[in-house]
């Protein structure tokens, strides 16, 4: 029968092997954070399964008067001339008049992320009107929307309104508008506070989006959208999970499940096959580790899709970083649970991409391990051999997400990858150099990178490239071995990019370094304090882009 073991963390887990005691518990412990151990066969396989609801989304064709609803949201800008009441981003008349009263007090100035409550609003049907600041008109855009839209989610749900009408402003054309909405309710409905024991589950229930336009357009926009906000969140969960409960078989288990719901062909291998296979860089780092690595492969080959192109998305999935044998400060290391959050970006891109069904083949690599000091563990010096046959000086053993992808990247060109993308929170350094406003892009090939700098534009996500001359290669020339696997502090992002260049040889690559970026430090407006989700909208867009 079922047991609970109540942690001081204020989760519990549930053991069982019949499910309606699953059923019995859920009731007393439906405030908790719950993992079901589900038996499969002799062993346990862990599945954390976190019970939240999902928030549902929709459009509305009704005029904004009639809407009935506890929240109407209205975006106000900013015409930046004085002494003029500030208008609406083209709300409609009676939402104007409702709101003239407020706005000729003179206390809405439609500055940005600028919230005004109106309670019972006369004219309208809403209990509410949420008055939201877009900043200067000639500064809106759908990037500005999505995050003005993740504002008013976080401003609602935090005062316990479940559920709200964001009505579009029609300076941005209503599909695109529809896109931006629904993507910023569901990046702002994330809340990271999983484990608290009071948590109170403020997850919104329903957002709509009163639009007007072709109601078929703006349906399959809103669906889209939906798809793309629930990816990124399936994203951010992963990499917000602790590593005592995101170890590399969690991790694995989590690629399997979501590929059997979302119809993917996943397949996870162990410290067996990555041997057999030769990988050696990657092994030496998970040879330090008690937990077992998995090596996650996930495919998309729908019917239809050309021969080629073939995606390789190489993901780095460090599911905690010690540094090993040149073992970090414990200052922040706490941090060092989010290091696979390249590699759970992969995962929501490809769930994303399954349920949205692009004509193009793509492959999922996943090198998941920990990092640890061990007796088993690799030290500096150790010569490695990598997959392709490269040789490794490994001059610090906490340079070890390069090691992973190195042969990540290689395997992806094996499997018949022609284009490869990878993403890992690889350097120090690339914080150094764009704090973390932007994430660190590189590219070996001109045209994949202007075909991802399309998709960040449309995603709304900053990335800048960064060099790779060849004059930083000779920095990473070892005296022993082919490379060394770090090139010490200065330029230190791009003699990681240079390593990694070394192992995607000629295939056209782009890499993403998103140390800086995978964790909000700050809380803001429109997005809690931790893990982001970046990269996660622009590689949908990306992948979509090629069966265009
Ligand atoms: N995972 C870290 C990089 C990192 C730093 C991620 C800060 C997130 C926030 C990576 O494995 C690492 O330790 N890099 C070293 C490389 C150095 C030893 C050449 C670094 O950046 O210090
Ligand atoms: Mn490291
Ligand atoms: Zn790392």
């Amino acid at each position: 029968m079922g047991c609970i073991d109540a942690f001081e963390s204020g989760s519990a887990i549930l053991s069982v092997d019949m499910g309606f005691v699953t059923h019995l518990l859920w009731e007393k412990f439906r405030s908790l954070p719950v993992l079901v151990q589900v038996p499969m066969g002799c062993a346990f396989q862990r599945l954390p399964i976190i019970l939240e609801k999902h928030m549902k989304t929709s459009i509305t064709l009704s005029t904004p008067a009639e809407i009935v609803t506890e929240c109407l949201v209205a975006v106000v800008l900013d015409k930046g001339e004085k002494d003029k009441p500030v208008p609406f981003a083209d709300a409609s008349d009676p939402v104007q008049k409702t709101a003239a009263a407020v706005l000729a007090s003179g206390d809405v100035t439609g500055k940005t992320f600028e919230t005004t409550l109106v309670h019972t609003p006369g004219g309208l049907k809403a209990k509410r009107l949420l008055l939201l600041g877009g900043g200067k008109t000639k500064n809106f855009s759908p990037a500005e929307l999505r995050k003005i839209a993740g504002a008013a989610a976080r401003f609602l749900k935090s005062r316990g309104i479940r559920e709200f009408t964001f009505v579009a402003p029609e300076s941005v054309r209503a599909e695109q508008a529809v896109r931006s909405i629904v993507e910023g309710a569901f990046v702002g409905d994330f809340d990271p506070d999983y484990y608290k024991s009071d948590r109170k589950d403020q997850k919104l229930d329903s957002v709509a989006v009163a639009a007007r336009g072709d109601q078929a357009a703006l349906e399959n926009a809103r669906k889209v959208a939906h798809i793309i906000g629930e990816s990124q969140n399936f994203t951010r969960d992963l990499v917000n999970e602790p590593s005592n409960r995101m170890t590399p078989t969690i991790m694995a288990d989590r690629a399997k499940k979501m590929s059997q719901e979302v119809g993917l062909k996943c397949e996870v291998y162990g410290a067996d096959k990555i041997k057999e296979l030769k990988m050696g860089a990657f092994w030496s780092v998970a040879q330090g580790s008690d937990e077992p690595p998995a090596l996650i492969i996930m495919k998309y080959e729908p019917a239809g899709a050309p021969e080629k192109p073939v995606l390789g998305l190489v993901g780095k999935g460090i599911t905690f970083d010690t540094g090993g044998i040149s073992i970090k400060p414990a200052d922040g290391m706490e941090k060092m649970k989010y290091d696979m959050a390249g590699g759970a970006t992969m995962l929501g891109v490809m769930r994303a991409i399954a349920l949205l069904k692009p004509k193009v083949k793509v492959i999922a690599i996943v090198c998941a391990t920990e990092n640890m000091p061990s007796g088993k563990a690799q030290k500096p010096g150790d010569v490695q051999i990598a997959m392709s046959g490269k040789s490794i000086e490994i001059i610090n053993t906490d340079a070890e997400g390069r090691l992973v992808l190195a042969d990540g990247l290689y395997y992806a060109r094996q499997l018949g990858c022609t284009h490869l993308v990878d993403a890992a929170t690889l350097t120090g350094a690339v914080v150094v150099a764009l704090g973390y406003a932007n994430a660190g892009i590189f590219a070996n090939n001109d045209e994949m990178y202007d075909r991802f700098s399309k998709a960040l534009t449309k995603a709304g996500e900053k990335m800048w490239r960064l060099p790779l001359d060849d004059e930083y290669k000779e920095i990473i020339k070892s005296n022993i071995a082919d490379i060394m696997n770090s090139g010490g502090r200065w330029g230190g992002a791009i003699t990681a990019a240079m390593f990694l260049k070394e192992f995607a040889e000629d295939t056209p690559w782009i890499h993403l370094d998103i140390a800086g970026t995978a964790w909000t430090e700050d809380a803001k407006p429109w997005i809690a304090k931790g893990p982001s989700g970046i990269a996660v909208r622009s590689l949908i867009e990306f992948v979509q882009n090629w069966a265009e």
